[in-house]
């Protein structure tokens, strides 16, 4: 992928405000700005913007360092902690702000209302207010209603009329001249640069001629499929995809359990499903589910507005469920091997909620963490980029949980090492080497990431997710000096760490 070059001739010039310099709009802004638009990003983190006008990325994100310096030198991108003034700078104005969840599972879109309020009280000109941040669909109606009554208000009090009750329906409304747009994301952290630049699709949402031509030409230096639709089905469109994703996670980690129970091979059995062209490959993979600030979220929120429209949602509450059981599932696998947790050495390895991020937010590696120290175990932890996130949470404590560098500093006198997260340096790990570390050596691999063949001829005990029918042979298991002795295939007892 060649990033930078995209310049390309337009009739018309039109100013981006980014607001929200976060997973999605620093790559969002950065993006356009190397696209040939003047870019102009906001953030009221101040300490974030400090950090971003020296060229530094606030959180990890390939290519991204690089890129941002390029467009700052470029001149084309800048940064602002003064959100106001990057929206009175702005004819386009995309929103990127976070939407967090609320007890309930629906979305909290307080920061969402926030800036709309801020875009009607600085209405000075046309406006496209495009959203991007995952919101639920309707939003877009919203932002419409309350940009109308904030800009009306802003009129009121320039005329000594300060009241904000009916200011919406006043004359001075109608001369709001601004669109509201939906323009989903479907960038995947770690792979944030590709999706922008190759996505395989943009998705408009846009009830006016105007809107749909000035969003069209932000991206027609890309020349990728279009979607255009009306706002609100562009806002289900994102929603519906997060939760198909999902569920098709939640689905593949089903057909494992049923692998373990009946002694076959889960990767196999993707491998069958994903060539039908009707299924596809991706998304197929096994493990201990989906974590990070997307998927568990949006799929609450997709299911609350189902459940609130009278939809049965009750797929979502399945796919929902089977994910939060993948712990259980896991740590099930963990007694298998060490039996009582209470007093063991674990090491683990991998902390972000999947690679090429240090983001652990909503990461499945929290909930095995606070299992395991909840039933007496000591952790030995290491991840390449997301130690100082998972410090934060969980202090070094000597004895009780400790970071380590290396991987193999991780695997000192463990009795069992818990892979979390698919890293691509774990794949050059020396497995002999390891092995000598360890008090004992079994490996209970929560990615499916390692194969049972190379980590038995490691004379590693293996343990994936479904992947009894990749586990030894019976005649295998009988062979003297095995280090297990056999549970019998499907009772998912014992101590056959396979299972
Ligand atoms: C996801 C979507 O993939 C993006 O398209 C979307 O834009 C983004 O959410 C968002 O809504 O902002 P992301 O959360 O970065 O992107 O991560 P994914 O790569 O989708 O992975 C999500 C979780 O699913 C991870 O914990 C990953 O380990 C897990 N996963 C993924 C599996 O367990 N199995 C798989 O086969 C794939």
């Amino acid at each position: 992928m060649e990033i930078g070059n995209l310049n390309h001739s337009r009739s018309r010039s039109y100013k981006i405000a980014v607001l929200g310099l976060g997973h999605v709009g620093l790559p969002t802004a950065v993006g356009f700005s190397s696209l040939g638009w003047d870019v102009i990003g906001a953030d009221e983190d101040a300490a974030k913007v400090e950090l971003i006008r020296a060229g530094r990325v606030p959180f990890f994100e390939p290519g991204l360092d690089d890129l941002l310096h390029r467009t700052l030198a470029s001149g084309r991108f800048q940064a602002t902690s003064d959100v106001t003034q990057a929206i009175r700078a702005a004819t386009v104005v995309f929103i990127c702000v976070g939407t967090p969840q609320r007890e309930d599972g629906a979305a909290d879109l307080s920061q969402i209302e926030a800036i709309s309020r801020a875009i009607g009280r600085n209405l000075n000109g046309y406006k496209l207010v495009v959203e991007k941040s995952t919101v639920p669909a309707i939003t877009a109606s919203w932002i419409q209603r309350t940009i109308q009554r904030y800009a009306a208000l802003k009129v009121a009090e320039t005329n000594g009329d300060g009241n904000v009750e009916g200011a919406a329906e006043g004359p001075e409304s109608s001369e709001a001249d601004f669109d509201v747009a939906s323009n989903p994301e479907f960038l995947q952290e770690g792979q944030a640069l590709e999706n922008f630049f190759e996505p395989c699709r943009i998705v408009i949402g846009a009830d006016s001629e105007r809107a749909r031509t000035i969003l069209s030409e932000l991206y027609s230096g890309l020349q990728r499929p279009m979607v255009v639709a009306d706002v609100t089905t562009a806002e289900l469109i994102k929603h519906a995809a997060n939760a198909f994703l999902s569920t098709k996670i939640s689905f593949i980690n089903m057909v494992a359990d049923i692998c373990d129970a009946v002694g076959a091979d889960v990767t196999r059995v993707a491998e069958g499903l994903g060539l039908d062209p009707r299924i596809s490959p991706a998304f197929l993979k096994a493990g201990i589910g989906f974590g990070g600030y997307c998927f568990p979220k949006d799929l609450r929120a997709f299911a609350h507005l189902a459940e609130q429209q009278g939809v049965d949602c009750s797929l979502l509450r399945a796919v929902e469920r089977i994910n939060t059981r993948r712990v259980e599932v896991f740590l099930e696998k963990v007694r298998n091997s060490v039996w009582v947790i209470s007093g063991k050495k674990l090491g683990v390895l991998g902390l972000a909620f999947k690679p090429n991020t240090d983001d652990i937010r909503e990461a499945p590696s929290l909930k095995i963490i606070e299992a395991l120290l909840k039933e007496g175990a000591e952790l030995r932890l290491h991840d390449p980029w997301a130690m100082p996130a998972a410090k934060a949470l969980y202090p070094p404590v000597a004895g009780l949980i400790t970071y380590w560098e290396s991987p193999y500093e991780v695997a000192r006198g463990v009795e069992a090492l818990l892979l979390l997260t698919e890293w691509d340096e774990y794949n050059h790990l020396d497995l002999g080497r390891l092995r000598d570390l360890m008090q004992v050596p079994a490996l209970i691999d929560g990615r499916n990431f390692f194969s049972p063949q190379e980590a038995r001829q490691a004379r590693f005990s293996y343990a994936g997710m479904g992947r009894r029918g990749g586990g030894p042979s019976l005649r295998e298991l009988a062979a003297p000096g095995q280090l297990w002795p056999a549970a019998p295939v499907g009772t998912g007892v014992g101590v056959d760490v396979n299972g």
